[in-house]
């Protein structure tokens, strides 16, 4: 194939790709959210389409257009992207979180709007844990075989971090980027290192987030053949 034409090394297979941040209701007009915006994730699902997989997007709170031949299925919270992924993950070869999952979520959910009381502080937001999806997929593997891929945002130690964390989580790969002020959220551009259990690591330079998913991809189907 000549350069720059993209390689169809994902013919036959299926994968699932989670992009977006999770919204943690606390009333019926408030959340607990974050600034991840799905750029990457969607960079996924459309240069893993490009090269011939079946892309299943787990989209949360995205405002993104759908990619082109990609079945997108939009979630919320973390128990509902938990739930979406856990149902696509039977048929994938691949699972890449590329979601900003909330950690926490409130407690109590106010069927109500929460008002102001005259004279009175406002009442402490308790947090509960949510479900850590991508490890439970990487301990339960769907498939034999399946390969998954986590991110981590990273501020201090990026690589230090990133290794501990690879390793928590038991998946295959893990992109660490670092995130700063200005840095990844909501920019077109990313940088980042790719770590594998095998003990690589790949660095991917500075550039569009398409650049990285495709060394995503190039490094999933090393993995998958
Ligand atoms: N993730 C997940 N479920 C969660 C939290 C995170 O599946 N409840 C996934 C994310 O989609 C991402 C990876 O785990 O692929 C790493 O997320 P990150 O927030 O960096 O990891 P945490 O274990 O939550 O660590 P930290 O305390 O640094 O936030
Ligand atoms: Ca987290």
């Amino acid at each position: 194939l000549a350069r720059g034409v993209t390689e169809p090394d994902l013919v036959g297979r299926h994968v699932v790709v989670s992009a977006g941040g999770t919204r943690e209701p606390l009333d019926p007009v408030r959340f607990l959210g974050n600034r991840s915006s799905g750029k990457q994730g969607y960079a996924l699902a459309r240069t893993a389409a490009a090269r011939g997989a079946r892309v299943t997007l787990v989209a949360a709170n995205s405002t993104l257009p759908a990619p082109a031949g990609v079945d997108v299925v939009p979630v919320g919270t973390a128990v509902e992207l938990r739930e979406a992924v856990l149902r696509a993950a039977p048929e994938a070869d691949a699972v890449v979180m590329a979601a900003a999952v909330a950690d926490f979520r409130p407690a109590a959910y106010a069927a109500g709007k929460i008002k102001k009381k005259d004279g009175q502080e406002p009442e402490p937001v308790t947090l509960v844990r949510n479900p850590d999806i991508l490890a439970e997929i990487s301990a339960d593997r769907a498939r034999p075989g399946q390969v998954i891929v986590g991110f981590a945002a990273e501020t201090d130690d990026v690589l230090a971090n990133g290794r501990a964390k690879l390793k928590r989580k038991g998946c295959d790969l893990l992109v660490v980027n670092e995130v700063g002020e200005r840095k990844t959220f909501g920019s077109e551009e990313n940088e980042a290192v790719v770590l594998g259990a095998d003990g690589s690591e790949t660095a991917v330079a500075h550039g569009p987030k398409e650049a990285l998913a495709e060394t995503v991809w190039d490094l999933v189907a090393e993995r998958l053949s």
